[in-house]
């Protein structure tokens, strides 16, 4: 969500957006402060520090020399050379101009785009994926029912990820399953009112939210559309039965008077891949869907859990979905379901082919507003997993399995299951390093009695490694030379800079990146900023607030916005050349939405990508993607992208 794009007459408490600060430590004088407490704290457990490494020694310490700073040049270099395999021009089609824009039939009210590409539409919200369900094609004066809903397409459509058809060991380009989250529906555009007044209101609300899993093919005229009643069609929603792994599952914080079952995903943002197929989606505004109609539940600083509410931005209100006022699992003040907000800001792991899978949450990945996870091979074949917490002042953080995925595979154990979850300072000299939250650092171990409670509270954690708070971290996506991009996307609320963070305030945002030691596995690492976006205001490459974002294995860097654009734009699709810096316009969607969402065919002669929240469901900005008509609904969908020449999307 962006602060322009934020509705609504709705939502009553802005208080948790994310573009709200929930980090006390949230600016430089802050941290300065924290840091302070921090060398007290180091002082005052210097016993304990000694203490510890008495009986921890040789694993611990046989850790820390293992881990050098090690850049691999050889491997670099490599990568180097694997990123330019040739020295010709990246960028070849012919970019949406200001004028362009300015000039199309109908800017902001349908999407314009290059005219050396074309677009269709997929899965808009309310497609039916099975038989027998009606189609929602917009129509103000209804909506889908809730049972209807569960076999639908949602709203809100963000992260997403194909995963071709496997055939005699090659990969579909003509078929697959798409994996898609919906990350939100606000209850003006979902239940065509303010306040939901019934269970099946609130039920309707849930059953938008989630992520859909849909077989979609090509057929007549090379138009791809969903495979009704596929096997692997299905609906992941609020009430979805799912399970809990790592080190968190089977915790006393997860469990609630009431016994209720463990279910449900919410807020479902960004995402990635793992390389043994499966999906992940990522928990990012889960506060905003808890509220109370019984008092504030942020009763001072007594609990954890209360200090926790507070750093995570619940409150009285929540975002305005209501839901607790039908489905007691949200109301925060009812003592049966204390701990139902702790099962929720995880990364949730899906078997795209296996429809009876429950979802997993991988709690080794730590509890915070998930924007994506992004997973690369490391040193070793250890998985490396990428994650930003998008909030004003909140951090970056990435978790190395404890081995070979592989090798852990093979003896039935999750890669995403052991392993060491670390958060990002970025040091002023353009260096930066990793800390590890574990309870095996002093300094937590004061805080925290177990590592269940530091994964659950990450934020708090990483608050008093001393991470380096950030322009609110959005999608990162590793390149093939090695280097980490991750889309900063704004910070009004900046006032001190810092090198990392080099705007204050920073309104539009900014792209960073990095190379981690020991081939992504290492503790150490190197940045610099790859573009601010202020510096491209007024000129042909104009784009601001920076969100979606996907290094393609050639070097280029597709480039997805969400919040108010300047030169007279809307939210856009970009591609930028990471050797040149060169950045071009592909497409630009409608008024009141945000482009997100990113996957492509093997081939990459087809790209997906998404209109989310058009119009904000008000159908006097756009009907997108009806034909204007001043009346339809407007409703989130993909579109795929083509280029008119058959060539690889982005060239
Ligand atoms: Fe869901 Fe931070 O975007
Ligand atoms: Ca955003
Ligand atoms: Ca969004
Ligand atoms: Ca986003």
């Amino acid at each position: 969500m962006s602060e322009s794009n934020r509705p609504d007459p709705q939502v009553k408490d802005l208080d948790d957006s994310e573009n709200v600060s929930t980090n006390p430590s949230g600016n430089r004088p802050f941290i300065e402060v924290l840091q302070a407490t921090m060398s007290r704290r180091r002082v005052m457990a210097g016993g304990l520090t000694a203490a510890a490494f008495g009986f921890l020694a040789p694993s611990v310490l046989a850790r820390r020399r293992d881990d050098d700073d090690d850049f691999d040049d050889d491997d670099d270099d490599r990568r180097e050379r694997r990123g330019r395999r040739d020295d010709r021009p990246l960028l070849n089609f012919q970019p949406v101009s200001l004028s362009d824009f300015a000039n199309a039939p109908e800017p902001g009210r349908q999407p314009v785009i290059s005219e050396d590409y074309e677009y269709d539409i997929l899965i808009p919200w309310g497609t039916p994926l099975k038989s027998g369900i009606p189609e929602y094609t917009g129509d103000p004066t209804t909506r889908p029912s809730a049972d209807d809903q569960a076999d639908m397409v949602g709203i809100g459509h963000d992260g997403m990820t194909f995963f071709p058809e496997k055939a005699r060991r090659r990969r579909s380009n003509h078929s697959g399953v798409l994996c898609i989250n919906h990350e939100f529906g606000v209850n003006t555009h979902v239940l065509g009112k303010v306040d939901p007044e019934t269970p099946d209101d609130v039920r309707l609300s849930q059953h938008a939210h989630g992520v859909s899993v849909v077989a979609i093919a090509k057929g007549f005229g090379d138009k791809w559309d969903v495979v009704i009643d596929a096997p692997q069609n299905r609906r992941i929603h609020v009430n979805t039965d799912v399970e809990f792994s790592g080190p968190v599952a089977g915790s006393a914080l997860l469990a609630n008077a009431a016994d209720n079952p463990f279910q449900g995903t919410v807020n479902n943002c960004s995402n990635g891949f793992t390389p043994w197929g499966t999906y992940l989606t990522c928990e990012e505004n889960f506060n905003g869907y808890f509220g109370t109609n019984n008092g504030d539940p942020i009763g001072g600083f007594d609990t954890l859990q209360d200090e926790a509410y507070r750093r995570y931005g619940f409150s009285q209100n929540g975002f305005g979905y209501g839901w607790q006022t039908q489905d007691p699992r949200f109301e925060l003040a009812n003592p049966d379901y204390a701990n139902e907000s702790n099962r929720f800001g995880w990364v949730v792991e899906i078997d795209p082919d296996d429809p009876d899978q429950r979802p997993v949450k991988r709690t080794a990945l730590g509890r915070f507003k998930h924007e994506g996870a992004e997973v690369t091979v490391g040193r070793g074949g250890r998985v490396v997993v990428y994650m930003g917490d998008d909030q004003r002042f909140d951090y970056i953080y990435k978790f190395v399995s404890a081995g070979n995925w592989k090798a852990m595979r093979a003896k039935g154990m999750s890669p995403l299951d052991e392993g060491r979850l670390y958060v990002a300072r970025f040091d002023d000299d353009n260096t930066g390093e990793w800390l590890e939250l574990t309870i095996d650092d002093p300094v937590l171990a004061e805080r925290f009695v177990s590592q269940e409670e530091v994964l659950t509270y990450a934020r708090l954690a990483a608050d008093l490694l001393g991470a380096t708070p950030m322009d609110r971290p959005e999608w990162i996506s590793v390149a093939p030379d090695g280097q980490v991009y991750c889309t900063l996307t704004n910070n009004s609320q900046r006032t001190v800079a810092d090198a990392a963070n080099p705007l204050a305030p920073n309104p539009d945002g900014h792209i960073i990146r990095w190379r981690d030691s020991r081939r992504f596995t290492g503790r150490k690492f190197v940045w610099d900023i790859f573009v601010i976006a202020q510096d491209t205001h007024g000129t042909e490459e104009s784009f601001s607030d920076p969100d979606g974002l996907w290094a393609d294995p050639d070097g280029r860097l597709f480039i997805e916005t969400d919040g108010g654009q300047q030169d007279g734009l809307q939210d856009q699709l970009l591609v930028a050349d990471t050797h040149t810096r060169e950045i071009r316009r592909l497409l630009v969607g409608v008024g009141g939405d945000e482009i997100t969402g990113i996957t492509v065919t093997p081939d990459r002669r087809t790209l997906f990508c998404n209109s989310q929240h058009p119009g904000n469901g008000d159908p006097a900005v756009t009907n997108f993607p009806a034909p204007t008509d001043g009346v339809t609904i407007p409703r989130d969908c993909t579109f795929v992208v083509r280029r008119k020449n058959g060539g690889i999307v982005g060239s």
